[in-house]
This record gives C-alpha cells, sequence and structure tokens, in this order.
C-alpha cells in the first residue's frame, strides 16, 4: 500500500527544510484517491481534512473533484478558500456549536451528522430543512486508533431519531458509522452494514425512504504490522452491500483521511540528545525535536508504531527509548515498541517517520513549551 517516497528523500537532501517538518508528496495524495476510485466505483469520495488540512492537499484533491468531509468552521474556511464549491462538503462532526451549523448553513451546507436528540434540535433550528444522517455506535475492534463510545447511537435511536427528524423539519437521509482509525480488519464493516440495512428497513415501514450510507474512514496507512490490500476492503464491503442491500443500493460515501495522505508523508526529525540512563532495565535514550506535543501525538499509549529510518541505518542496533524535546514526563514516544535504532544515533542526526502525513501537523497547533508546530511542505 505504500507509495514511493523517492521525490520526498529527494526534496530533503536538496531543501534541507528545518525539522521537524512533515513532507507530503502530493502525487501519492493523487494516486491514492484514484486507487479509491478504481475499487469503489460507485461512491462518492469525502476526504477526511482533519487528517491533513495543508491548503495543497485540499488543492490537489479539489482538482479530482473530490468531496470533503468537515470538522469545524475552519475547515469549511480551509476548503472554501480553495474553491471548492458548498455541494462538496459534508459536516461530519457531530458536535458542533449552534452557530456554526448556523454559518454552515448560510454558506450553503446542507449535509449534517448528529447522534443525538439535542444535536438533532441544534440541527433543526440552525439548519432547518437540511439533510441529515444519524451515525451509529458500532465496535471498533481491529482498529489500532480506535474512536469507540465517544460518538454514535444504537440502531433502535437511530430509527426514533431519524423519525424525529421528519417531525422537527428536516431531511434524514440516511446514516453512517466509523469503524475505528487504522482499521486492520475488513471484516468490521460487514456488522454495521447489516445494521444500517435494518435501519433503512425500519425507517422506510414508516414512510421515509433513506438515500445515503456513509461509511466512514478506517481505511489503513502502512505502519510496522502489515495490513490487508486495498482491494481486499472493497471485496469485502462489497459483498456485504450486495448481501444486504441487493441491487437497491444507496448512495454511499466514503471519509477516507488517513489512507489519503497517511502514506504520503514523511515526518524528519532530529535528534537533540542521545543519552544512557543508568537506572535499571534503562536504555540509550534518544530525544528529537518532535514527540508527543508536536507531530507524533498518535504514539500516545505507542498506539501508532510508525516506520523509522535514520541518517545512520547500517550501524549495529540495539534498544532505544525514543522521546520528544518538551519538559513533560509523558513526552516519551516508544519505551515499549520494542524499537531497534543504530547505537550511533547522536546528536544532529536525522530521525524519519514514514507514513507520517496523517494527523501529524494537523495535531501540532500550540506551540507547547515553546516548540514551533510542525510545518508542513507539500512537493
Ligand atoms: C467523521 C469522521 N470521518 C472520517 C474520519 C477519517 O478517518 P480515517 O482517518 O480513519 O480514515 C474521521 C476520523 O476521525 C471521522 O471522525
Amino acid at each position: 500500500m505504500t507509495g514511493s517516497i523517492r521525490r520526498i528523500d529527494e526534496f530533503l537532501t536538496k531543501a534541507m527544510p528545518p525539522t521537524p517538518c512533515v513532507v507530503i508528496d502530493l502525487d501519492i495524495v493523487r494516486a491514492r484517491f484514484h486507487a479509491l476510485r478504481a475499487q469503489f466505483p460507485d461512491m462518492s469520495i469525502y476526504y477526511a481534512v482533519k487528517a491533513n488540512p495543508a491548503p495543497d492537499v485540499i488543492a490537489a484533491l479539489a482538482e479530482l473533484e473530490c468531496c470533503f468531509d468537515l470538522a469545524s468552521p475552519g475547515e469549511m474556511a480551509r476548503c472554501r478558500g480553495g474553491g471548492v464549491v458548498v455541494g462538496r462538503l459534508s459536516y461530519g462532526n457531530t458536535i458542533k456549536r449552534e452557530t456554526d451549523v448556523a454559518a454552515a448553513f448560510a454558506e450553503g451546507i446542507d449535509l449534517f451528522a448528529f447522534d443525538c436528540e439535542p444535536e438533532l434540535a441544534k440541527l433543526a433550528r440552525a439548519a432547518p430543512g437540511a439533510r441529515v444522517f444519524c451515525r451509529l455506535l458500532v465496535r471498533n475492534t481491529g482498529a489500532e486508533w480506535p474512536l469507540t463510545h465517544k460518538f454514535g447511537c444504537d440502531q433502535q435511536t437511530a430509527i426514533d431519531l431519524l423519525v424525529r427528524a421528519r417531525t422537527l423539519g428536516l431531511r434524514p437521509v440516511g446514516v453512517s458509522f466509523h469503524v475505528g482509525s487504522q482499521q486492520t480488519d475488513p471484516h468490521q464493516w460487514e456488522a454495521p452494514i447489516a445494521h444500517a440495512a435494518a435501519i433503512f428497513h425500519a425507517c422506510a415501514r414508516q414512510g421515509i425512504a433513506l438515500s445515503l450510507l456513509n461509511l466512514g474512514g478506517g481505511l489503513p496507512a502502512h505502519y510496522r504490522s502489515a495490513v490487508p490490500a486495498l482491494e481486499r476492503y472493497a471485496e469485502v464491503i462489497n459483498t456485504a452491500l450486495g448481501r444486504e442491500f441487493g441491487t437497491a443500493r444507496p448512495h454511499m460515501l466514503l471519509e477516507p483521511g488517513r489512507y489519503m495522505v497517511g502514506d504520503a508523508g514523511v515526518l524528519r526529525c532530529e535528534v537533540v540528545l542521545a543519552a544512557e540512563r543508568p537506572h535499571p532495565g534503562g536504555h540509550r535514550w534518544i530525544y528529537l525535536d518532535a514527540g508527543r506535543y508536536n507531530g507524533l501525538p498518535e504514539t500516545q499509549g505507542e498506539m501508532i508504531e510508525y516506520r523509522i529510518r535514520t541518517s545512520r541505518d547500517g550501524d549495529p542496533t540495539g534498544r532505544v527509548i525514543l522521546a520528544g524535546p518538551t519538559c513533560d514526563s509523558t513526552d516519551i514516544i516508544y519505551q515499549r515498541a520494542g524499537y531497534e535504532l543504530p547505537l550511533t544515533l547522536t546528536a544532529g542526526d536525522h530521525v524519519d517517520f514514514n507514513s507520517a502525513g496523517a494527523y501529524t501537523s494537523s495535531y501540532a497547533s500550540v506551540a507547547f513549551n515553546g516548540f514551533a508546530p510542525v510545518r508542513t511542505w507539500c512537493i
């Protein structure tokens, strides 16, 4: 699933941008869009802007007539600023300020997510007559970055809320779910698709013809563990759709974030300090200029394990603990994940995190401890 990062390496060698930085190869992003198009020809692709909101990424995808999934007014402004027409935008966050809903509706956006009654009531007030879809709570087993519990409702609640949406003057159009980010098991889409079909049938009995099924994100990038090929996801998802919906397939949306940009980026860091710590079980500690608070938030709990390379590759290796530059003791990147890196690594050397195009620079928005957010370069 990886694309070639040759162009990124050439840029890093020639331009020597200050570290830490993320370099994105837009050709890989475009290739990802085309791969999705080929595997899911009857689905609309809504890029989840949160994964990497760099204006060049948005522009590259907008040129391919991609649609966009938004989480906030800031993301809306970025897409609109990049010339994306409102008909290609969906407000997929289930947690929205009422004034933000009103502003998005005034802008012309008319597709919104919800998962509970108060949010639905808010939509009815701030976006009267808008199209709305209900997010289901689904298991996130198999996801390396789960999104459970915070979002979604059960099947019966979804049916009740979709009926209520009509009463409130909204247009209930369908359901969505998210099987968890970096989902390594394609079969995790099967149960939610079956639940969605049951909701479609139940609503039809109440005179509501649902037409939209949002299959969410979850398609993986290429980290340390192998993941199934995109073709396998397409096969399992399409089989499930055929089983549950037959030939009456609804209009389907995909909301890829990580898959679209993850493998398109490299996070380049510099070693700030290499030190032996004498305490029991001590190791060689490698402190980088990026960490949990600038660029690597998804190493929290060592959940996402990036593939790492260094400017000393080829030298003898040994166990190391990798940590970030801040004064916070939680700013440890990998302690238990068993990374072995060259023991010659020293201050000034480079450490690259591969497949780091998603959820790296977008998270690092505040200069905690005065360390500047990670800059993005798009090539
Ligand atoms: C509503 C929604 N859609 C899509 C995504 C993108 O998910 P992924 O990066 O796993 O593709 C997210 C991620 O948090 C999300 O919250």
